[in-house]
Parts: C-alpha cells; sequence; structure tokens
C-alpha cells in the first residue's frame, strides 16, 4: 500500500463515526491554522448520517472550526431539499441547522433546475470560489466518500464513471438507487483534496472492500480515486473490513 494511503479499522458504525468525526475536526483545525480556513465536501447517502449528528454535538458543536468552515456536497440528487432523498435536506436535518456556521459558507448543489444546467452552474460556483482563494485548481482540505456495493463512489457509476470531458469538475448523470438524475463531482475534483476519507460500514460491502482495496484488476470508480498530493484514508468498521487479509 502505497505511503498516502492508510487503513483504519474500527469496532462499529457507532465508532465508525466518532472517529470520522475526530478526523474532520483534525483536519479542520489543521487547514485553518495552515491556511485561515477549512474547505470540505461530503457524501450523501446513510452512512455519514451518524457521523454528521455527532458533528452536531459538543465537543465538535462549540468548537471554533465552525466559522472558518466551507461546506460543499460531492453529489446531489436532483430532488427538493425536502425530499427524503435529498442529501443536502439530511446534512441541514442531522447537522446544519445545529452548528453556528455561517450561511453564506453553505453551498448546496441547484437542484432545482435541468441537470445540464446544475451541473454548469456549480461548477461555477466552485471556480469563483476557488479562484477567490488564488487557487486555480478546486483543492478541498477535506472531501469525504462513501462507497456502493457496485464500486461506485460520489455519483459515478460503474456504467457511466469515465464518460466525461476530461476537464470537467462537476457533471450530471442519472442512475444509482434513487435512480434519478444527480450531479456530481468527477475523479479531477476527487483526486485533487489534500485528505480524501472514504467512510465504509457494514457486511454488505465487505465484497466491494475487498475488490477495491486487494484486486488490483478491479477497474471500478471508487478504485480511480487516487489522491495526486493528498491522503487517502479508509476508514472501515470491522464487518466492512471483514474479508481484508
Ligand atoms: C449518494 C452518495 C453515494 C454513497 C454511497 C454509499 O448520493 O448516493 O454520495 O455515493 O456515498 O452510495 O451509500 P451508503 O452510505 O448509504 O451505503
Amino acid at each position: 500500500m502505497s505511503d498516502n494511503i492508510k487503513r483504519i479499522i474500527v469496532p462499529d458504525s457507532n465508532r465508525l463515526a466518532e472517529k470520522g468525526a475526530e478526523m474532520f475536526c483534525e483536519i479542520a483545525k489543521e487547514s485553518i491554522s495552515d491556511r485561515g480556513r477549512f474547505v470540505v465536501a461530503v457524501s450523501g447517502g446513510s452512512t455519514p448520517r451518524a457521523m454528521h449528528g455527532r458533528l452536531s454535538q459538543n465537543p465538535y458543536l462549540s468548537d471554533f472550526f465552525w466559522q472558518n468552515t466551507h461546506i460543499f456536497w460531492v453529489d446531489e440528487r436532483m430532488v427538493d431539499f425536502d425530499h427524503p432523498d435529498s442529501n443536502f435536506g439530511a446534512a441541514r436535518k442531522d447537522l446544519l441547522e445545529k452548528i453556528p456556521i455561517p450561511f453564506d459558507q453553505i453551498y448546496p448543489m441547484p437542484v432545482m433546475t435541468h441537470p445540464e444546467d446544475g451541473a454548469g452552474l456549480y461548477q461555477m460556483t466552485l471556480k469563483t470560489f476557488f479562484q477567490g482563494i488564488g487557487s486555480d485548481d478546486p483543492v478541498f482540505d477535506l472531501i469525504l466518500l462513501g462507497i456502493g456495493t457496485d464500486g461506485h463512489t460520489a455519483s459515478l457509476f460503474p456504467e457511466q464513471a469515465f464518460s466525461y470531458p476530461a476537464q470537467s469538475w462537476v457533471i450530471s448523470v442519472k442512475g444509482g438507487n434513487p435512480n434519478v438524475f444527480r450531479l456530481t463531482f468527477t475523479h479531477l475534483v476527487l483526486n485533487n483534496a489534500r485528505h480524501i476519507l472514504f467512510l465504509v460500514s457494514g457486511k454488505d460491502k465487505a465484497p466491494i472492500v475487498q475488490a477495491l482495496l486487494e484486486d488490483n484488476t478491479a477497474d471500478l470508480p471508487a478504485k480511480n480515486i487516487r489522491p495526486l498530493k493528498g491522503t487517502l484514508t479508509w476508514l472501515l468498521d470491522q464487518e466492512a473490513a471483514s474479508l481484508l487479509f
């Protein structure tokens, strides 16, 4: 395993949420100390929700880093924010409504528009933000990812994960569960991050974790997460890691 890829295995999903919150806070403080801000992008799905819940409680709730945090989304389903499938809606309920983050530092993906237009709008949002902090590249301090049992990550699904213009930062796709239109970061953005953290829990993910971490022939979207300069950490509970050597 290359020296910028780490595995951390914890006993269960509760400890996964706690460890994820600890790492989120550590990277936030390191980023703010080094650059005066913490720029993070979160994924959807069910796994991160317990971590979001943990971050909404003390000691994290009352910590200073929220004032300097900018939060973006890795992907989003093109549904209303009040829809149960909305990634932003879930994060708003679990975390955003409870923490003292300035409203203008929360950047939800535009879902009430045509998918192609939404992708272009969010790509513009990213470019404007990063150029505003003096970066031509989308270098997030932390990107949180999950994986599907088919090896997808973000909303980059096996059947279409590589069929997009190479320089795109955000694309629209249709697929996944739920099978809806989505906006998603591309590998270009994901691999520019300073820290990528996969959160993976449960026995149903054990086969895909084994394929991604131990089968070099596997050509899957999550396999192509290789940070250019940053670190990659697989934070797994014991069930998800149960097929690893
Ligand atoms: C999405 C997510 C997706 C998720 C995985 C794992 O919007 O669907 O970003 O990539 O991370 O599907 O989902 P679970 O955590 O629910 O297993």
